[in-house]
């Protein structure tokens, strides 16, 4: 990474990035004008008024193909959202299409209670048509905007802009198409992903970011911008892998599921089993669909086999009964991993290389749509930068010695997979902005990983060489919409082999002093609906720390159980009156939240609504007056910490009961003993727990071993 002593800020935005911040992408600008403005960019009500009209004369949002997979899903979602706004909600489906409606109204009780499933299913306006001309109630709900969610059938879908067109000249209209290029439909695109009443990202393509992704942004959904193409990153990816696994499968005869558990282990998705799940007769047919049109265009490596083809067309599951597989079961052998790998993440890195030459979209938008829509454990790109240039090149290589008909066609690109120490490859999470006083770390991760301290300590070491003396660490107001703590796919070494753990319990807290001890002044900033566990215990670690009201803190970590290990035992009790210590102990021992409002004074110093907690941030972080006083930092041995808490109910588990011996421990000595001490002994109590017995049967355990033990 190249490194600057100078502190120039270009003068049109008096704002200078690592890389291009995420928000950017949609027109929203960088992060640190949040702020710098102490406003969010962007803003439900009024983006309301742009896309559906005034209130007097507001027009609605149609759903095509409501009764669909997609279509229920997508009218839950907006519907939720736009009733509080007075925009109905109209679900277009043929009548004779099943209820699919209907079965998302126990989901939605669940989220909202029977009065508020109600109002929301009282905004949706059902109606239903032959396909050719439009209902005639239609005209006066006035439709503002199609979201179309029919089949994937390229002439059906232009037809049905037709007729919309010829009813509603104006109308916006977005395709949620698994696969055609925007070039093709004529519409713009906004491909969801899957489950779609709760899955927020949406891969999106038009020529600007619009009023309509900006307002679903503003309505808490992760809108990606990507390149127009054939297929969706998503797609590629998660039809990708299961392309490599059915190869696999050729190559070997394996069955199914096997190569399933295998690839989990490899690299997290389960493609075959995801595909039952979906249903395997829609799924099948969608995957071979984008496989089909991507081999059209980009030749063989996504050429889908006969078995893919035999199941679309039979729509039989990839899985046999449970009852037939635990008989049978095998590790593989010696060379047999090496061609496995070659296999799988030949074709996968192939892939990437084409989107990066193609320029689909944002770096960071291509490793989080693995990550949030596709299982993938780690983004591809994370996977590919661990593994250097020269090892993804001669994976891809080693595959197309497996398979040569893959080269064909401009389909790999090596030059797109050589510069990985540029920012846009090194800081796939983490990104940073400065305005030449007060830098802005953005998280956009919503757990702790190696990935994000290796991109957090980049961050840190650009603002200090940047002459950065003030930092505000927070979200990243895009990607991530909460905190949820440590990655605790990261600790599976640590089951094993107690120097893995202490690599993380002592490198991850390392990290998290520096917020303490690199800057003149640190603010944390909790954006979202929670931070928990890893995510407080960094946090915490700034000088100051403020949050949005409904946010919930806290650390679940007894409940896994483990014991947390950045600093989460003794860092608090050190920065919090006496008379709180109780409250801290009892959310270590119990693993319930606080609200951010209740933990003001002694966990945390101010919350309130967002751009509120922004402007608070920025006027803390200026040293600007802000009338708050500073929170105790006991660096010396703390005295009397309790060994034991009144109060408490019972464990859950003898496991949480163990752990919460393990905590008050730690707490004990961690906090015995002064700072400079104190990190190395929570380090090796924390280490110790995650390699020993009772976490291996608690829920990391059993991930572990579900994951890595095939
Ligand atoms: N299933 C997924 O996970 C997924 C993911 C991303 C995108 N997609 C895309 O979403 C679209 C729909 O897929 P799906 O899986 O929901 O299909 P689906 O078969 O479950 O639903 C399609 C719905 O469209 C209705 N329909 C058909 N023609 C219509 C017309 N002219 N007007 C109004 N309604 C009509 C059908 O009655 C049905 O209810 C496809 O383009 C697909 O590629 C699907």
């Amino acid at each position: 990474m190249t490194r600057t002593m100078e502190r120039q800020v270009p003068e049109a935005t008096g704002v200078k990035a690592m890389r291009q911040p995420t928000l950017a992408t949609l027109g929203l600008g960088n992060v640190i004008d949040i702020f710098r403005n102490g406003a969010l960019p962007a803003d439900a009500s009024a983006l309301v008024d742009e896309v559906f009209g005034p209130p007097e004369a507001r027009g609605s949002m149609v759903i095509s193909g409501a009764n669909g997979i997609v279509g229920a899903g997508k009218t839950m979602q907006f519907a939720s959202r736009l009733a509080e706004y007075g925009v109905p909600v109209v679900a277009l489906d043929f009548p004779s299409a099943p209820d699919g409606i209907g079965r998302q109204y126990p989901g939605l009780v669940r989220a909202f209670g029977k009065e508020g499933a109600d109002r929301i299913m009282g905004s949706i306006v059902r109606l239903t048509y032959d396909g050719r001309s439009l209902p005639a109630e239609l005209d006066g709900l006035r439709p503002r905007f199609l979201l179309e969610a029919i089949p994937e059938i390229l002439e059906v879908k232009r037809a049905h802009y037709e007729v919309f067109r010829a009813a509603f000249p104006d109308i916006e209209i977005r395709s949620v198409t698994s696969g055609f290029p925007s070039s093709e439909l004529g519409v713009g695109i906004a491909h969801p992903a899957f489950p779609h009443e709760i899955n927020k990202v949406w891969e999106i393509v038009e020529p600007e970011p619009s009023a309509i992704t900006r307002l679903m942004w503003a309505l808490g959904m992760i809108p990606l911008p990507v390149g127009d193409r054939w297929s969706f990153v998503l797609d590629v990816l998660f039809c990708g892998v299961t392309l490599a696994g059915l190869r696999y499968h050729r190559a070997t005869n394996m069955p199914f599921w096997k190569v399933d558990k295998l690839v989990r282990k490899l690299l997290g998705p389960n493609p075959f089993r995801a595909h039952d799940a979906i249903g395997a007769k829609g799924a099948d047919f969608l995957t071979w669909s984008c496989l089909h049109h991507l081999a059209g265009t980009y030749g063989e490596v996504f050429r889908p086999t006969p078995e893919l083809v035999e199941r679309k067309d039979t729509g039989q599951d990839w899985y046999p009964p449970n009852h037939f597989r635990p008989l049978v079961d095998w590790k593989l052998a010696g060379e047999e991993e090496e061609t496995f790998r070659a296999w799988i993440l030949g074709p996968l890195f192939q892939m990437t290389s084409l989107m990066l030459h193609e320029e689909r979209g944002h770096l960071s938008h291509l490793n989080a749509i693995g990550e949030l829509c596709a299982q993938f454990r780690r983004g591809i790109l994370s996977v590919m930068r661990d593994a250097g240039s020269e090892a993804v090149v001669s994976t891809v290589e080693a595959y197309h010695r497996l398979h040569p008909a893959a080269k064909e066609k401009a389909s790999w690109f090596p030059g797109a997979v050589a510069d990985m120490d540029r920012p846009e490859w090194a800081q796939l999470w983490v990104n940073a902005e400065h305005d030449g006083e007060v830098g802005v770390v953005t998280l956009g991760r919503e757990s702790y990983s190696w990935d994000v301290d290796h991109e957090l300590n980049r961050a840190l070491d650009w603002l200090v060489d940047e002459g950065i003396e003030r930092v505000i660490v927070t979200g990243d107001f895009h990607i991530s919409t909460q905190m949820i703590g440590a990655d605790t796919g990261d600790f599976f070494p640590a089951l094993e082999d107690v120097d893995s753990g202490l690599a993380i319990t002592h490198g991850w807290s390392r990290t998290a002093r520096r917020l303490h001890d690199d800057f003149r002044v640190s603010v944390a900033m909790i954006p979202g609906k929670r931070c928990l566990g890893g995510m407080l215990e960094l946090l915490v670690h700034c000088h100051w720390v403020v949050a949005v009201e409904d946010a919930r803190l806290g650390w679940p970590e007894v409940t896994l159980p483990v014991v947390p290990g950045m600093e989460g035992c003794h860092w608090p009790l050190r920065r919090a009156p006496r008379d709180a210590w109780p409250r801290i102990l009892q959310m270590l021992l119990t693993g319930r939240p606080v609200k951010a409002t209740d933990a003001v004074g002694w966990l945390i110093d101010w919350a309130g609504p967002v751009e509120q907690a922004a402007a608070r941030a920025w006027s803390l972080a200026t040293g600007a007056h802000h009338g708050l006083d500073a929170r105790p930092m006991e660096g010396g041995a703390l005295e009397d910490v309790p060994d034991d808490v009144a109060g408490l109910p019972e464990a859950d588990s003898p496991g949480m009961d163990a752990a919460r011996g393990a905590i008050l421990e730690c707490a004990r000595l961690a906090g015995g003993a002064p700072l400079d001490e104190a990190l190395e002994i929570q380090a090796r109590l924390a280490a110790d727990f995650l390699a020993g017995p009772v976490c291996r049967a608690g829920s990391v355990g059993a991930e572990w071993a579900k994951t890595t033990q095939v």
